[in-house]
């Protein structure tokens, strides 16, 4: 059992995220199991939380009432209760069809629903009072994500003592993108409560700062917006990464390795192993990815008795039309490529919709010769990087040039993946050049991995927000 938190204990360092780490599961038996939440923002977290004290703030992932605060290692995790109203209009609706679709290039059309912005509204306020009860004087609070757009203004109205920072983990869009939304202005000015914004590359911060420009009263100077109060808050590129070294560790780890050798033997053996992982989600350009693979075998470029193609799709908000639609296409398109190629006894791809262990990700990595990652808009994409960190210096990634990891992993074959014919092109050469090409890519995107980790985007993100000047100019 784990030890209960006094209701009136406060924390030094809060994290505020929709989700919590875990998951509750209640069984039948109303019984609560946890399990991992998906998504790299828990992968990065649950990191960085690793071995330091702080409260998160966040859903524990069922509607109803929220189950007790419980400790998990160091880190204490405080529920917020989301009622199915709550699921159903300011999670699924306001986050994952609104504002998830436009922050992402529209690749799927918005939509607008004023009882969404007001769902939104209320479930931002439930949590900027949980945070405001759990945050102990002059604590630092760190915001996360879209789906909490509103809460350091919010915040900052009930504790204008505590120093607030707010990383976007997806993608800010271009301002004629962000200009469709109804209550624009009341999403800027929910942000601009904090202390300090963080982006995943320049180009999102700088479409922010265009947008405060264009659609606020204030004055934008470099990457500081000055507010008419006096306050100033800085929007600048804190790009996330991954836990190095934890990564390194597990493939390295003999019974990983095993693992790996096992699951390229249970695949028969092949002579290439490409892998896709990704959430079941549009913007993941696994459409894309599935054309070319099926007209590589079409003509015989590739040779499904040599070649197999192993693609993890983690469920994802399934309640959602534009999710199922997306499924029912994957699902019907793995059938016709296996219908089509596969050799009796083996399957040219391997669909796996279901999460998996750490572990078994890792050997997964390790075993893979080629990653293929062809988002049409990604923030980061933590997948590529964790690649790098599992390979030494054999394999190869194909990645988008429309995933913030492209900045950083540009000795990765980079890809237009809208472009079938250049996509097919940059899988085989990703296949078929030499070692020793492998090895001086993997080299130096490993170099850029293992400085870039995820604890020095925490420490870059935190010491951004220590500097910021908190109060007005003048006030002390
Ligand atoms: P997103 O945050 O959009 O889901 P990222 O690539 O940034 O995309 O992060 C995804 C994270 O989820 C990675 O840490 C990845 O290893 C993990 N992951 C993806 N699919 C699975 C799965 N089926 N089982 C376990 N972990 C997964
Ligand atoms: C992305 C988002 C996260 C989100 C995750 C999983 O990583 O940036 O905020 O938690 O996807 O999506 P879900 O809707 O299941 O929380």
């Amino acid at each position: 059992g784990d030890p209960q938190v006094p209701a009136q204990r406060t924390f030094d360092l809060v994290i505020a995220a929709n989700r919590l780490p875990v998951d509750a599961v209640t069984g039948a038996d109303g019984k609560i199991t946890w399990r991992r939440s998906p998504g790299g923002l828990v992968t990065a977290m649950e990191s960085v939380m690793h071995g330091r004290e702080g409260a998160w703030v966040g859903w524990a992932g069922e509607p109803g009432k929220a189950p007790r605060a419980f400790t998990q290692n160091s880190m204490h995790l405080r529920p917020v209760r989301l009622d199915q109203d709550d699921v159903v209009d300011y999670y699924e609706g306001q986050s994952n069809d609104c504002l998830w679709p436009i922050y992402h290039d529209a690749i799927v059309p918005a939509k607008f629903r004023r009882r969404w912005r007001t769902a939104y509204e209320r479930v931002n306020t439930r949590f900027a009072e949980q945070v405001a009860k759990v945050a102990a004087p002059g604590a630092t609070v760190w915001v996360h994500d879209y789906q909490l757009q509103l809460v350091p203004a919010l915040l900052r109205k009930l504790r204008s003592d505590v120093r607030i920072g707010w990383f976007n983990h997806i993608p800010f869009p271009p301002v004629e993108l962000f200009m469709q939304m109804p209550g624009r202005e009341g999403i800027l000015e929910g942000l601009l409560g904090a202390d300090f914004l963080g982006f995943q590359r320049k180009p999102d911060a700088a479409n922010f700062l265009r947008a405060c420009r264009g659609l606020l009263d204030v004055t934008v100077r470099g990457d500081v917006v000055h507010l008419p109060d006096g306050r100033s808050v800085r929007a600048s590129a804190v790009p996330i990464s991954v836990d190095y070294n934890g990564l390194r560790e597990l493939a390295g780890d003999p019974a990983v390795q095993q693992r790996a050798a096992e699951i390229r033997e249970q695949l028969g053996d092949p002579k290439h192993i490409l892998l896709g992982v990704d959430r079941l989600d549009y913007t993941k350009g696994l459409r894309h990815r599935l054309k070319a693979y099926g007209e590589l075998l079409q003509s015989g470029d590739l040779d499904p008795s040599e070649t197999v193609f192993v693609q993890v799709a983690t469920p994802s908000r399934e309640r959602l039309a534009a999710y199922r639609e997306l499924r029912g296409q994957v699902e019907l398109e793995v059938g016709r490529i296996n219908g089509e190629h596969s050799p009796i006894g083996s399957t040219a791809l391997t669909y796996l919709h279901r999460s998996f262990p750490r572990t078994e990700m890792v050997a997964l990595f390790a075993a893979a010769d080629v990653l293929i990652v062809t988002p049409l808009r990604d923030g980061m994409n933590l997948v590529a990087k964790e690649y790098v960190a599992c390979h030494a210096d054999d394999g190869a990634i194909v990645l988008s040039e429309f995933t913030g990891a492209a900045d950083e992993l540009s000795r990765a074959y980079l890809c237009n993946p809208h472009d079938i014919d250049k996509l097919k092109q940059t899988i085989l050469q990703a296949m078929h050049d030499p070692p020793g090409e492998h090895r001086r890519r993997m080299r130096s995107m490993r170099r850029t991995v293992m400085t870039n980790d995820v604890q020095h985007w925490a420490e870059d993100f935190l010491t951004n927000l220590q500097a910021a000047p908190h109060k007005p100019k003048g006030h002390r």
